[in-house]
């Protein structure tokens, strides 16, 4: 049997406009396999970012259930919800996230000091993290320092940090130049994942066809996007 490691059914999300409500998801469904790479497309303001946040426990639904690893996010208590997104979440923004006064390799290793992880095994397992990524020499670089294609690098190395079963992506390459998108996006298709299944939202076409599945957000709900407009 395939092992899901996050999913939701019926997710709703409104928010308040003035006195209307607007109602930005309308029932999506959604389960993402181990190790699956799944790309969602959709205009701007189809709400890729909301169900994203929601996915990830930063946002609660107004209706429907997210689940990880077959228990409700919701119905889980604070600890637990923290626990789990220290160890089987990661997250990648458009904007990197990363704090001004940490190395790039104490970034990666902060996941790893927060799950409880002592700090040379951390530092050495991020120092191998930030290799991967092509970072190798800029291991002592403040973001400040280093390029924005470069920081992207970092936080998708921090995202891996733990092992998650899952990392979501939004729009990682939404704020830098082609150039250093491309390098990125060439980073993400190529580097080992291992068991870890990711969610990329990317108006590319063409990251999003090496994908296992491509999804399309659109008036509420998420569905296959059709093989040719991929
Ligand atoms: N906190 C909020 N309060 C009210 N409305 C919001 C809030 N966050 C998002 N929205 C609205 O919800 C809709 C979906 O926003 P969302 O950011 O999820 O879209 P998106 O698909 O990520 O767009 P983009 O491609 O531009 O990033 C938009 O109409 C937006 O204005
Ligand atoms: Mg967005």
């Amino acid at each position: 049997m395939v092992d899901v490691v996050l999913s939701c059914s019926g997710l709703e999300k409104s928010y308040q406009d003035g006195s209307n409500s607007v109602k930005v998801l309308q029932g999506v469904e959604l389960a993402l396999e181990q190790g699956e790479r799944i790309a969602i497309v959709g205009r701007s303001g189809s709400g890729k970012s909301t169900l994203l946040n929601l996915l990830g426990g930063l946002d609660t639904p107004t209706a429907g259930e997210v689940l990880v690893s077959h228990k409700s996010l919701s119905r889980m208590g604070e600890r637990a919800r923290s626990q789990w997104r220290n160890r089987q979440l990661g997250f990648v923004f458009q904007f990197h996230h990363l704090l001004p006064e940490f190395t790039a390799l104490e970034a990666v290793a902060m996941p790893m000091r927060i799950g409880g992880e002592a700090k040379g095994v951390a530092q050495e397992r991020a120092a191998t993290l930030l290799d991967r990524v092509g970072l190798s020499q800029r291991v002592r670089h403040k973001p400040a320092a280093l390029s924005g294609g470069e920081r992207q690098r970092v936080a998708i190395a921090r995202a891996l940090a733990n092992k998650p079963g899952c990392v979501l992506m939004d729009e990682p390459t939404g704020n830098l130049d082609p150039e250093s998108a491309e390098l990125v996006l060439n980073l993400i298709e190529s580097i080992d994942w291992g068991d870890t299944a990711f969610i990329i939202v990317t108006h590319d076409p063409k990251i999003a066809e090496k994908m296992d599945r491509q999804l399309v957000l659109e008036s509420g709900c998420l569905s296959d996007l059709p093989r040719a407009l991929v």
